[in-house]
């Protein structure tokens, strides 16, 4: 019996919580291991709409969920999540939601650094969610981090609390701002100590227990790996590793629990932020407008922002690296249905770079920004998709489509995805059986 890890094959936005949600009928136990409120996850029930942004998404079935060590935490955010969900009947108990007490926290101070820097960097700017998260794991790394457990013995934070508002003073003041006031920052915290401590436990613990008595864990990641910040299109990342491998980590399961690891990749791409994007399809002309029907057609506005996502075709060569450098076992292809009645469709299998054809991603910004994709194109398909549920409610054209994508990325397609609601879900090969 496998335990699942699901992870973004692209730039986030893949789909996930869709999948999450659905894989977490079959799961004992739901872990969020990296990422923090940055992630925006879309699950559609029917008539409901739940978006979750810190909370894993197993928690709108009731399935106990865990938020593991990995994770960076906004515990205001945490507070104004819940109680959202609560309104929708989606309820959060220490029963149900279970935080490592080893997390690393995010204060307002990482927020306010987030935004001070993107303002600062003009046209460079990263285009982060501006949550805080690039600065609260800079904390992490540089062990001046408070974390969850930390806000239990907010009395005794005094040296810890001097190195971090040191390293933030000296900051602050660089972009003109005030020193950190302490006494806020303790008071705030006290505020909030016990609504977060209701659900801190060494949840490590916990895990290996139930990997003990046979339970299925599924782990959910947030972003992609092309935002992971030693895979992905540096310095256009988050701040924290994507990839399969940090479900271990992230969560205190040795890499051996995580088991198959489902690539999430929608069936053309999406960025939302800056850096680069070679199937980009913008402009004034027909690209642009080939890029405006798949957005529209996709929806394509970030579920935590509400920005524009720019869109593109299909990127072969990007989803093989992330299957490999990922760890993917398979692949699930999320909305196939936004490329119906599209008159030809385009997948990119190299990239031409100074007269030569590549099969990878160069890592330097200057061959990035020069590589021009080599496409293969073939015929679309006018019939819908929408809603498929079986293999043999596809058109033809649109399972030649499916599988020219897995021969390509050299991974196998496990499920495809046609439409947000749960169970408009094609199962190919069940991740759980492996
Ligand atoms: P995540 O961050 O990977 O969980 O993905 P998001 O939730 O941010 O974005 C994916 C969007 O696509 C959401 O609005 C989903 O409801 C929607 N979605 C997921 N799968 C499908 C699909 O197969 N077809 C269509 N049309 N929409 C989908
Ligand atoms: P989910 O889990 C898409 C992007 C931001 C920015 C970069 C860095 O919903 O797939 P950060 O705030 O993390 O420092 O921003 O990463 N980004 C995402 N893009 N989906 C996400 O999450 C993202 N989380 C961060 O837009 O380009
Ligand atoms: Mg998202």
């Amino acid at each position: 019996m496998a335990n699942v890890a699901v992870i973004g094959a692209q730039w986030g936005d893949e789909g996930k919580g869709k999948i999450v949600d659905w894989l977490a009928e079959r799961a004992d136990m739901v872990v969020r291991f990296q990422g923090g409120h940055n992630a925006g996850h879309t699950l559609v029930v029917g008539e409901n709409v739940y978006k979750l942004s810190l909370l894993p998404s197993g928690i709108v079935r009731g399935t106990p969920s865990v938020i593991g060590n990995g994770v960076v935490l906004d515990p205001w955010a945490l507070k104004a999540e819940i109680e959202r969900l609560a309104a929708q009947g989606v309820t959060a108990t220490p029963e149900t939601l279970r935080i490592a007490d080893n997390c690393a926290l995010i204060l307002p101070f990482h927020r306010d650094l987030d935004g001070l820097r993107e303002d600062a960097s003009g046209a460079g700017k990263i285009g982060t969610t501006r949550r805080g998260i690039g600065p609260a794991y800079e904390d992490k790394v540089g062990r001046r981090a408070i974390r969850v457990c930390d806000l239990a013995h907010l009395d005794d934070l005094g040296p810890q609390l001097d190195r971090l508002t040191a390293h933030h003073d000296a900051l602050r003041a660089g972009f003109g701002e005030p020193p950190i006031d302490r006494d806020t920052l303790v008071a705030e915290l006290r505020a909030i100590a016990d609504f977060v401590l209701q659900f801190a436990r060494p949840v490590w613990r916990d895990l290996n227990l139930a990997k003990e008595a046979g339970k299925r864990i599924l782990f959910e990641g947030a972003q992609g790996v092309l935002l992971d910040i030693d895979h992905g299109t540096y310095p256009f990342v988050t701040s924290s590793n994507t990839i399969a491998g940090s479900a271990a980590g992230g969560s205190g399961l040795g890499p051996a629990a995580v088991g198959f690891v489902l690539g999430i990749a929608k069936a053309y791409t999406t960025r939302v932020g800056s850096g680069p994007f070679p199937t980009e399809l913008d402009g004034d002309g027909p690209d642009g407008a080939t890029g405006e029907r798949l957005g529209t057609r996709g929806y394509e506005f970030g579920t935590v922002t509400g920005r524009k996502r720019r869109c593109g075709w299909f990127d072969a060569v990007l989803v093989r690296q992330s299957a490999a450098v990922g760890g993917i076992t398979g692949i699930a292809l999320t909305k196939i249905d936004v490329l119906d009645g599209f008159e030809e469709v385009k997948i990119c299998t190299g990239y031409r770079l100074r007269g030569e054809v590549i099969d990878y991603y160069p890592a330097h910004a200057a061959d990035q920004a020069l590589v021009e994709p080599v496409y293969e194109t073939m015929p679309g398909w006018q019939e819908s998709t929408a809603g498929a549920r079986s293999w043999a409610d596809l058109p033809a054209q649109a399972i030649k489509y499916i599988r020219r994508v897995e021969e390509l990325i050299r991974c196998p397609v496990a499920l495809v995805s046609t439409s947000p609601e749960r169970a408009d879900t094609i199962l190919v090969r069940d991740p759980f059986a492996d």
